[in-house]
This record gives C-alpha cells, sequence and structure tokens, in this order.
C-alpha cells in the first residue's frame, strides 16, 4: 500500500476535508426535520413569530450545509488530484531511469496506460470514493434512525427497499466498470490505429492500401460501438434497478405512511420528513455501491503500479565515492567481452577484446545481425555484459556513476529519433547546459546542415513533425550528429548513423568531425565500409559475435576475408553509380 501513504501525506487536508463531512450531512438532515415540524405547526397554530424564527434557521442551516459541502470536495478532491500528479510524476521518473532492457521487454502502450488509467482508478477511489463512502456512513444511520424514533415500522420498513438498492448497486457496478473499461480500451485502440495510418501514410500510400486500412478501422470502430452498446445496457439495466427501488420505497412510505397519517398517529410533518430524507439518503447510497464495485479495480491497479515501482534497474547503482580523478580522456577498452540478451538464445558477442586510446578511433563493421549495435551499446553502458568489462580510462564502467560513465560520451543511435520539438531543441537536447544560438548554428554546420536548415519555413525554429517526418533519413541521421556534438563529448559513438547520407556528403561530414574533433574518441559502426576507411582500427566482426578480422583498413584489404569482399562490392557498385545498400543493419 506504498500509494496510499503518499495519498496520507496530505493528512492535514484530508482530516479538515473528512471533519466538514459530518458537519455538511448533519446540516442536510437539520433542513429537513426543520421544514417537517414548521409544516406541523402550522396546521396547529396561526402565529408567525416562530416562523420567522424556523427561517432564519433554515437559512443558517442551509448556508453552513452548503459551506461544508464545499470545503469537503474542495479539500478532498483538490488533495486526490495533487496525489494523482504526484503518483504521476513518481511513475514516470521512476520508468525513465529503468534499464534499456525493462524498456525493451515493455510496450509503451501499456506503460502509458499504467501512467494514466490506473492512477486515474486509484485516485478515484481513494478522493471521490472516500468522500462518498464517509458521506454515507454519515448521513444513512443519521437518517433511518432519526426516522425510526418517528416511527419505527415505517423507519424499518424503508431501511429493507435502502439496502437492496446499495446491494443491488455493488452487484452491478463491477460490470459498469468493466463494461466502461473496455469502451475506453477500444477508443485509445481506434486511436492507436489512425495514428499508426497517418504515421504510415507513406507506406499505406506506396502498397495502395487505403482500402485494407480502412477495413481494418472499420473493424475497431465495430468493436468500439459493440463496446458502447454492452456499456448502454449496463447502465441502463442500473438506472431501471435504481428507479424501481426508489418506486418501491415510495410505495412502502404512501401505504405505510399513509395509513399511519390517516390514523393520524403520523404527522403530515413526518411524513415529509420520511419522503425528503430518503431522497436525500438515496444517493449516498447508490455512490456507495458504485465504489464498492470499483474496488478490485482499484486493487488491481494498485498492483500494477506497485509492480512497475517495485521494478529495479538491472544496472546497479556504483557505489559513491568511484568518481573518475579528472575529467575523462577517452580511453576506452572492453576485455574479454561477452554479451547475450535477456530473450537471446545465442550470444549476440563474445570474446571481444579491443583498446582505443584517447583520440584513437574504431571501426566495427560485419554482416547484418553480428553485433554492432550491441557493441556499441555497452561502451554507454546501457546494459551490463555478462562476461568481461568494459572500461573508460582504465575505470570499469559498473563501478562509475551512469552519469559520469555516460556524460563522456556523445551517441548517435542507429535509429535516428528527434522529438516533435522546434528543430534547435532537439540539438540542444544533447547538451548539458545552454547553448547560444550561435553555438547551435556552428553545430548545425558541423552536421553538414546549414543550407537545409536554412530552406525550413522557420529556420531552426522550424518544428518538427512526430518522429521527424518531415525531415528526410539522411537529415534526421545529421541532426543526430549534431545533438551529439552538442556536449562536447570526449568520445563519440556512431552506430551505422551516415547511411542515409550520400558518400560525398559523408566523407565532408567525417572529415569536419575529425577538424573539430581534435583528441576525440571516435567509435563508429557502418555498413559502408568507406565510413570507416580511415580509422586507426578497424573490428570486422563474425555472425556468431566474435571478432573475424581486425587491422587498418590497407591491411584488410590486403588478405582474403570478408572485408575486401564486401569493400570490392561496394567499390564496384559505387563507380556504377547504383546505391549502396544503407541503413539495413
Ligand atoms: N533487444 C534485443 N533482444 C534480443 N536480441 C537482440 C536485441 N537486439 C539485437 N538482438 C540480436 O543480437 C544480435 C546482434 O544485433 P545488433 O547488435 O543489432 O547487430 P548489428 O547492429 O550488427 O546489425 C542479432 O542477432 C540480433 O537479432
Ligand atoms: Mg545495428
Amino acid at each position: 500500500m506504498a500509494y496510499f501513504r503518499r495519498f496520507l501525506r496530505h493528512r492535514t487536508r484530508l482530516l479538515l476535508g473528512v471533519l466538514a463531512i459530518p458537519l455538511a450531512q448533519s446540516l442536510d438532515v437539520a433542513t429537513t426535520i426543520l421544514v417537517g415540524q414548521a409544516l406541523d405547526r402550522v396546521r396547529q397554530s396561526s402565529e408567525v413569530d416562530w416562523l420567522s424564527t424556523t427561517l432564519w434557521l433554515l437559512a443558517a442551516a442551509a448556508i453552513g450545509h452548503a459551506f461544508f459541502r464545499f470545503w469537503q470536495r474542495w479539500l478532498i478532491v483538490v488533495v486526490s488530484r495533487r496525489f494523482e500528479v504526484e503518483l504521476k510524476q513518481e511513475l514516470f521518473d521512476h520508468l525513465v531511469r529503468l534499464d534499456f532492457a525493462f524498456h525493451d521487454r515493455s510496450r509503451s502502450g501499456d506503460l502509458v496506460s499504467r501512467l494514466t488509467a490506473d492512477v486515474e482508478a486509484l485516485r478515484m477511489f481513494l478522493g471521490p470514493g472516500l468522500m462518498y463512502t464517509l458521506g454515507a456512513v454519515v448521513i444513512v444511520p443519521i437518517s433511518l434512525g432519526w426516522l425510526m424514533t418517528l416511527n419505527l415500522w415505517l423507519g424499518l420498513a424503508i431501511g429493507l427497499p435502502m439496502i437492496a438498492v446499495g446491494l443491488i448497486m455493488k452487484q452491478l457496478s463491477p460490470r459498469l466498470h468493466r463494461e466502461s473499461t473496455a469502451v475506453q480500451e477500444s477508443l485509445a485502440d481506434i486511436s492507436h490505429r489512425a495514428q499508426e495510418d497517418f504515421g504510415g501514410v507513406r507506406v499505406v500510400k506506396g502498397y495502395h492500401r487505403e482500402a485494407a486500412q480502412t477495413r481494418r478501422f472499420e473493424r475497431s470502430s465495430a468493436q468500439n460501438r459493440d463496446n458502447q452498446v454492452q456499456l448502454g445496457r449496463a447502465r441502463g439495466l442500473t438506472h431501471a434497478a435504481i428507479n424501481g427501488s426508489f418506486d418501491l420505497t415510495f410505495a412502502v412510505i404512501l401505504v405505510v405512511g399513509g395509513l399511519a397519517a390517516i390514523d393520524r398517529t403520523l404527522p403530515i410533518g413526518d411524513l415529509f420528513q420520511f419522503v425528503d430524507l430518503t431522497l436525500k439518503v438515496f444517493w449516498p447510497l447508490i455512490a456507495l455501491g458504485w465504489i464498492a464495485g470499483m474496488y478490485p479495480r482499484a486493487v488491481a491497479s494498485a498492483e500494477r503500479v506497485d509492480t512497475l515501482l517495485a521494478t529495479r534497474s538491472a544496472l546497479e547503482a556504483p557505489a559513491a565515492g568511484t568518481e573518475l580523478a579528472a575529467p575523462a580522456q577517452g580511453g576506452l577498452s572492453l576485455e574479454g567481452v561477452g554479451f547475450t540478451y535477456p530473450k537471446g538464445t545465442t550470444p549476440a558477442l563474445q570474446g571481444i577484446e579491443v583498446r582505443v586510446p584517447p583520440g584513437g578511433s574504431l571501426g566495427v563493421v560485419g554482416p547484418t545481425g553480428c553485433g554492432k549495435s550491441t557493441l556499441l551499446l555497452l561502451l554507454g553502458r546501457q546494459m551490463d555484459p555478462q562476461e568481461g568489462t568494459v572500461r573508460l580510462d582504465g575505470t570499469d564502467l559498473r563501478s562509475l556513476p551512469l552519469a559520469q560513465a555516460r556524460g563522456a560520451l556523445g551517441y548517435v543511435p542507429q535509429d535516428a529519433f528527434l522529438f516533435s520539438v522546434p528543430y534547435a531543441d532537439n540539438i540542444r537536447f544533447g547538451a548539458d547546459g545552454e547553448l547560444s544560438d550561435a553555438q547551435v548554428a556552428e553545430l548545425i554546420d558541423q552536421a553538414a546542415m546549414t543550407e537545409e536548415v536554412a530552406r525550413f519555413p522557420e529556420g531552426d525554429r522550424t518544428l518538427i513533425g512526430e518522429r521527424g517526418v518531415t525531415l528526410s533519413g539522411g537529415q534526421r541521421q545529421r541532426t543526430c550528429i549534431a545533438r551529439a556534438l552538442a556536449r562536447d563529448p570526449r568520445v563519440l559513438v556512431l552506430d551505422d548513423c551516415l547511411s542515409a547520407v550520400d558518400t560525398e556528403t559523408e566523407s565532408r561530414l567525417l572529415g569536419t568531425l575529425r577538424e573539430a574533433g581534435s583528441g576525440r574518441t571516435v567509435v563508429v559502426a557502418a555498413h559502408r565500409l568507406s565510413t570507416v576507411a580511415s580509422c586507426d582500427e578497424i573490428l570486422v566482426l563474425s555472425e556468431e559475435g566474435t571478432i573475424a578480422q581486425r587491422g587498418t583498413h590497407e591491411e584488410l584489404v590486403a588478405c582474403d576475408g570478408w572485408y575486401r569482399d564486401t569493400w570490392e562490392q561496394q567499390q564496384r557498385r559505387e563507380s556504377q553509380g547504383a546505391p549502396n545498400p544503407g541503413g539495413a543493419a
């Protein structure tokens, strides 16, 4: 019940809100009693003095009731909203820090619904749920008790249908909640489908699949319609049950109370109190049943939220005090590194042994799936190898604070992801501090994007569409390079991020990178061998994730093997003017 403790953080406000509940409810009952008694006195006497006293009392009770009711809602609902925001924030903070492996196995849609639907279910249960429950707990016994003092048998007689309505609601509300969840899920599905189809509109059009996608959308809509119908049915049933019990209660009051009134054993004013208090007690009872039905869902949500909060990152936080003595130099080494993905059956990397001195450059090549991206991810401690050690300046990454292990690195992922924010903000994202406009312009220039950015409608303030759809693949890749350069990293890690850039721009860009980053360590994985040709050392990985060949470009083309074959193939294609296969890995 960790979230319950979070809820209780606001106990002062909660306590004040809870105190207001009996005050509001008693004053509500008091107005009924005042009017009922006034009715009888009007019949019995013709004086008017007491009438004005009653009116004053009535006004005071009504104002007090309104005040306390507002107060109770204000405090409790506001607390529940704060709780919601805090829990959401905490959950987000936790999730965004969890390791890469966790996000790899989680569907982002699931995480989003944990963050929204589950937190909302908890809020409803703890906030309004608490308020309505306490309200009912106060008003039902007070009212029924009071009515029984007026007429014991009539009091008992109306108690029964009231208890029935609570039980009916408790029975029906799980169904109501279930159907409304189904409606929400199918709505989410519709928007997910539409979003995906609009996002992938080029593929849809390219394959001329508009009609098929429309049919798929129709199926989602039909599902939603069916769910809405089910929900409507459940609601209709609930309303019918509530109205039925309502009418039954009034029938009981009319028959039993009416007979007693004819006998003159029950004054008319008391009969009025029966009617009015029944009306006032009914809704809290219905709410109580509704909350009871919400309970299973709140418990399930609480469990899911708890499980997430209890998930620990597989990357253990290192002990403090083992920080690098000086700013990182950028020397990297992998010693006997072996790595297998949690879901992988065979190792992605085995026996990797390599050393890159500060300022040196390493190329990583090999067939698709040989482990290039995996090797690069280990450098930034996105994951820990099961075997061997990865070191930065001789220190095991596992013994460095994450901020230091990653802080020295500018990482450009294979998938050039951009946020839907202004262009320049995507670059600023990479920097640890603030960047001036001139610095951003300089980075854009280093990434060979200046001319293209100038042609954007609003220059570097142009908003980038979702996942950067308004940019070409090559433009996105170069923007990601500028983002990595923004932190002026000691180590630049490029994961096949020039595949969509033409060879000419590529060599210009590599030249600039070399110039601008003198002393910077560079590790670059590539499909196109020309990208790595100038590296101090090149590793050729085999399909099994071992080192098949190593050496400089000149050494590697001089001997038989995958490198020379691939180099010759790519050179032939290049001279024939055919595009190089890019971005396949
Ligand atoms: N998240 C993952 N979970 C399980 N296996 C993975 C994952 N990512 C990559 N692999 C597997 O690990 C191997 C190496 O992948 P990767 O490093 O991406 O290769 P490359 O970048 O050289 O194409 C491949 O066999 C791939 O299928
Ligand atoms: Mg890759």
